[in-house]
């Protein structure tokens, strides 16, 4: 299969472990006294740090590599052309392969070579080389032009953990001095990471502030930014995690972890872009979500009884604001305790469900993991009998206090455990709820915090404690809830929502950013936090519009609210003792505003579910900050408030109470304003009027934008005919458009369209190409078309060889005309 150099005919083993490789003794570089503020050990003996010697041995097995000192191993396996994955094992045993976050290693690679040098080992692809120096086993990467990307600055090092077993594993790299990086989920900061030190632990975080970590998320990758050159490292390990970039020493950047192993993943770029959509072939994408979970979705802790539920969807109705989600809270459960309801607030919640359904209503409910103890409650014995519930070292239930007063929790990552947690959904979806919102499974416990570090874990048969669980407790809960939805709606898209997660929960579900506050700086902080998100591998991420504690006044919710038209997920949330808190509570002149902005969330649904295809099927963010567009700006590196939304529209949010105007960079290339269509031509920043009434949104030249007609929630009628904003430009852009049932599983049998338009002027024509691919047909028949930008006065409109002659070209510039959707070429003079 191979083009290999250095061949061995020896095969992997069966438990794919490793070969042993003769043994020779440890060769200790270094020693020193490490103080590490949570080593629960470092008051009482000094800890060795230990650091990989000399390699002098290398085994090949297909696309699998061992090297040794003699005592440690490394191993690196070639994954694809531009994926390697280094792992290391400090007495030569590594652990058993298993990974929630990818959940299949397929190699994907056509040659690789490896070469055995006087000075160094080099496994080569077409793309990335990987260097292993004999002198003194530090490893790099580099590009086929012999560009150095990544190289160790020490080499990769580890410590006994005399309390738990194990180590704490290490491993450094070179950080250059205008490196800048991006990634690591959640974390409420700066977009540029340089000069952080960070933890990966999930934590619920109520009220969070401006660089306080750890937060919710535990995403452990990040994207390197260096010269215009980016790769990514994605360190694959559940334990607690630490990332330093140049904070400790302006020259090194560290990641480590309290235990498991010392694996991670260099993922190649140039790009930025490249470098996510290969971080998603490890992890997986964010399936379809159903067209109406990319509406608007109104929440809040809690709407009870079930006469306040209807005033707040008859509000949306009366005050012709759009919305699709409607959310229970805690409080429509009996007691707190899940899959039940509290008869007295919604005596009869499978009529009300389905009422609230024909007024466009889809109800999402929440579920907590902590189970009371409560010997009258069919789901607690049920777990207690089957032994489902976590339990302590010393074999006591693991206890704690959540909601519903004392609890027990389900072991999520005991397969059996998430089997039986997805059947409990049976009675909810039975009575028409559409999705279920996951929450406080960090997991959170009153008091405590979490779980002690003892709490047993089945973890999927690679049994461990919270130590290693921990982090990945809340994605194997949501998992559960999104597998057990899946079989239960049969061929219907789930849609789920969670507050915690690891790499890889975008399989299952979408995020919200949890317990924010109403404040300026809160909304600045969420706008960073969805950027990041979506560069971390988690596309589908909102905030809690206006703030979950405390009150915003009518301008930070109107703010929020444009902010939130493009963020993926637009959900409104608020805590239980703060003021209503509806589009509409603020009066006017921000209910017309917030319609407005609603309303375009509806117009450009459209768009969105194409973006989100994108994202499905290649890889792509949804949000793209403006570093993203052009990497190699070193500006750029610390604009931070702007982002593209897909790859076509450029959104820069008001995150000041009274501004009027606002600075906005445009990347090279010429943009349209959204509102009037003004071409503006980019590369340099721009004031732009910021009233209330609107936030700069920017359209790049060439864009076709599909528009729907503004509808109350997703399905209310049925379309006629879709919009087409086509914007001119002279150099050929291309454009998709995706369709399909918008509730099904279809397109995984390729029943979806997927239209491809390239728009390109040339002096004085504009050419518009369609083609289509998929096998979903839309019901209607028409495109209406608003061109904007023709340079010229537009007199001659070909389509497919036939004049179109009813068109008119309004004051605006705009050219106006109706067609077939099926049209292929179209020619305008
Ligand atoms: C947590 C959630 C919040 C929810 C509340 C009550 O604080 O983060 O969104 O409303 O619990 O369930």
């Amino acid at each position: 299969m191979e083009d290999n150099i250095l061949s061995t005919t020896e095969q992997l083993s069966p438990n794919n472990q490793p070969p042993e490789l003769p043994t020779s003794k440890l060769i200790e570089q270094e020693e020193e006294i490490f103080h590490h503020v949570n080593n629960p050990v470092a008051g009482l003996k000094p800890i060795v740090k230990k650091y990989l010697g000399a390699p002098n041995h290398v085994e090949q097995h297909g696309n699998r590599f061992y090297f040794t000192d003699g005592e440690a191993k490394v191993e690196v396996i070639v994954v694809t052309d531009e994926i390697i994955r280094i792992r290391m094992a400090p007495h030569g045993v590594f652990l058993e392969e298993f990974s929630y976050a990818v959940p299949k290693l397929e190699a994907k690679v056509s040659v690789f070579h490896l070469y055995d040098d006087p000075e160094e080992y080099r496994i080569t692809t077409n793309t990335v080389n990987c260097h292993i120096s004999k002198k003194d086993f530090f490893i790099s990467f580099s590009d086929r032009q012999n560009h150095v990307t990544s190289s160790d600055a020490v080499p990769m090092h580890w410590e006994e953990n005399v309390q738990f077993g194990g180590y704490y594993v290490y491993g450094t790299k070179v950080c250059h001095t205008e490196e800048a990086f991006y990634g690591l989920g959640d974390k409420p900061t700066d977009l540029n990471l340089r000069g952080k030190r960070l933890v990966n632990w999930n934590t619920d975080a109520y009220s969070f502030g401006w660089n306080q970590d750890p937060i919710y998320r535990s995403i452990p990758f990040y994207i390197s930014l260096n010269e215009g050159i980016a790769h990514g490292i994605f360190f694959d390990n559940t334990f607690k995690s630490h990332f330093d970039f140049g904070a400790e020493d302006r020259d090194k950047t560290s990641f480590w972890a309290d235990g498991g192993e010392l694996q991670y993943y260099y993922i190649h770029g140039p790009h930025m872009m490249d470098v996510v959509k290969r971080y998603h072939v490890l992890t997986g994408t964010h399936p379809m979500p159903p067209l109406w979970a990319l509406g608007y979705h109104q929440c809040r802790w809690s709407y009870y009884p079930e006469s306040k539920v209807r005033k707040v969807t008859t509000g949306f109705r009366e005050n012709k604001i759009p919305c699709d989600g409607i959310y229970l809270d805690i409080d429509y459960m009996d007691g707190y305790r899940c899959f039940t309801w509290n008869r007295k607030y919604f005596p009869e919640p499978k009529k009300m469900i389905k009422e609230l359904a024909a007024q466009g209503f889809k109800t999402v409910v929440i579920i907590d993991p902590g189970i009371r103890v409560d010997d009258n409650y069919a789901i607690f014995r049920e777990g207690k009998k089957n032994r489902y519930f976590c339990r302590r070292s010393d074999d006591y239930f693991m206890e704690g206090h959540v909601w519903p007063g004392r609890c027990q929790f389900p072991d999520f990552t005991n397969p059996e455990v998430r089997t039986w947690w997805g059947t409990l959904f049976d009675e909810l979806v039975q009575m028409g709820v559409a999705g279920v919102w996951n929450d406080m499974n960090e997991p959170a416990v009153f008091g405590a915090g979490t779980f002690p570090d003892d709490v047993r874990h089945q973890y999927d048969g690679f049994r461990g404690s919270h130590r290693k669980a921990h982090n990945v407790y809340g994605m194997q809960m949501v998992r559960a809830t999104y597998e057990g939805l899946r079989k239960l709606m049969k061929n219907k898209r789930p849609f789920t929502i969670t507050r915690a997660g690891y790499s890889g929960v975008q399989r299952y579900s979408s995020v919200w950013t949890g317990d924010n506050v109403a404040s300026w700086e809160h909304l600045r902080l969420g706008n960073l936090q969805c950027q990041r998100l979506s560069m971390s591998g988690i596309p589908f991420c909102g905030t809690d519009i206006g703030g979950f504690s405390g009150e915003p006044d009518g301008e930070l919710f109107t703010r929020w609210i444009q902010m939130g038209t493009f963020s993926p997920f637009m959900r409104a949330h608020s805590a239980g003792d703060t003021k209503e808190r509806e589009p509409w509570s603020f009066g006017e002149p921000f209910t017309a505003i917030n319609r407005k902005f609603i309303e375009l969330r509806y117009k450009l649904l459209p768009y969105l579910y194409s973006t989100f295809w994108e994202h499905h099927r290649y890889g792509f963010p949804i949000l793209r900050p403006v570093v993203m567009q052009e990497q190699d700006e070193i500006n750029n590196q610390a604009r931070q408030d702007e982002f593209t939304y897909g790859d076509k529209i450029l959104v820069c949010p008001v995150m000041e109470p009274g501004q009027q105007s606002r600075r906005v960079y445009l990347p090279k290339g010429n943009w349209f304003y959204y509102w009037d269509n003004t071409l503006v031509e980019g590369g340099c920043e721009i004031d732009v009027a910021t009233p209330l009434e609107t936030i700069p949104v920017f359209v790049k030249a060439g864009s076709v934008l599909p528009e729907y007609p503004v509808m109350q929630y997703v399905g209310e009628k049925e379309i006629e005919e879709v919009r087409l904003n086509v914007y001119y430009s002279d150099t050929p852009v291309n454009s998709f458009f995706f369709e399909d049932y918008g509730e099904t599983f279809a397109y995984e049998q390729d029943i979806y369209s997927e239209k491809k338009f390239v728009v390109s002027g040339k002096e004085n024509l504009l050419t518009l190409q369609q083609t289509m691919e998929g096998l979903y047909t839309p019901r209607y028949e028409n495109y209406c078309f608003h061109v904007a930008g023709l340079p010229f006065k537009p007199t001659k409109i070909i389509a497919d060889g036939k004049p179109v002659t009813d068109f008119i070209y309004t004051e605006g510039n705009v050219l106006e005309f109706k067609l077939t959707k099926n049209f292929k070429q179209i020619e305008i003079a």
